[in-house]
């Protein structure tokens, strides 16, 4: 395993090599992505969706990121950590900002916070780069601002983003996420300016990627945005399996002898 990133070193890798991220929820999760050398992990509220089974982020609250924050920390010790702070976490004061954010660094044990928004949330963002609060920005199509955006839709207002990266540039975060953004206008971006830009749904020229982790495994059976490749087909995987188990049990092929307690010729006294 290479040295584990910080918010310089991952900085740093901006035109050195592409940057890999991928997001988490739990301790297993979190130790795959460890084994495979994944950059950062993204403990995204987009638990909301994918764990929670609501239909946007929006119901996510400060104490969900950190039991699972918590969680993927235990997983993934030596993996740069960023956690997700929930709609309306970072919208009322700076205070209850400073406030929401720190405790995703104490308990949640990440190491940097992210929040959506360009320029109306500068002012945040500033607040806790200023407490020493490492952020990630996220611009394009932000799921929290869904009811004001109209919907998940692609974002190609080429000006109004190229003003909310700067700002959040300006503010001092140290990365931003580009989502659902033309590859064109996210490589303007990209080249603009002096953080790494990580793209979801923003093409090739981002200096980074980040993919959900139910999407890109195939955990997540439903209708994928056409910018989610799948890597894998856990969910058929999985009901085919348990399919099996639930034969296997009603059959009285499982469990074996080698699998009970009972008999101990095939298994010492332990686990
Ligand atoms: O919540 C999330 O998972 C995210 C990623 C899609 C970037 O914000």
């Amino acid at each position: 395993m290479s040295e584990k990133l910080t918010s310089v070193t991952l900085q740093a890798l901006k035109g050195q090599r592409k940057i890999t991220s991928v997001t988490a929820y739990d301790y297993f999760s979190a130790r795959m992505a460890e084994a495979a050398e994944i950059d950062f992990i993204l403990v995204g509220d987009s638990m909301g969706m994918v764990l929670q089974g609501h239909k946007d982020t929006l119901k996510v609250e400060v104490p969900h990121m950190i039991y699972h924050s918590s969680a993927v920390r235990r997983g993934a010790p030596k993996t740069y950590l960023v956690t997700d702070m929930p709609w309306m976490s970072f919208h009322i004061s700076v205070a209850e900002t400073l406030k929401n954010a720190s405790r995703l660094i104490k308990d949640g044990a990440a190491e940097a916070v992210k929040i959506e928004g360009g320029i109306k949330r500068q002012v945040m963002i500033e607040a806790c780069v200023n407490a020493e609060i490492p952020v990630m920005a996220h611009i394009g199509l932000t799921p929290q601002s869904i009811n004001t955006l109209g919907g998940f839709k692609i974002q190609k207002e080429k000006q109004r983003l190229i003003e909310d990266a700067k700002a959040v540039e300006a503010a001092g975060a140290f990365a931003v996420v580009l989502e659902s953004i033309p590859s064109d206008i996210a490589g303007e971006i990209t080249d603009m300016l002096s953080i790494p830009t990580i793209g979801i749904g923003a093409g090739v020229n981002c200096d980074g990627q980040i993919l959900v982790w139910h999407d890109l495994l195939g955990i997540n059976d439903k209708h994928l945005p056409f910018f989610v490749k799948k890597y894998s087909n856990f969910y058929e995987t999985g009901v085919e399996a348990l399919k099996e188990y639930a034969k296997e049990v009603k059959n009285k092929e499982f469990p074996e002898q080698v699998h009970s307690y009972s008999d101990l010729k095939f298994r010492k006294n332990t686990l």
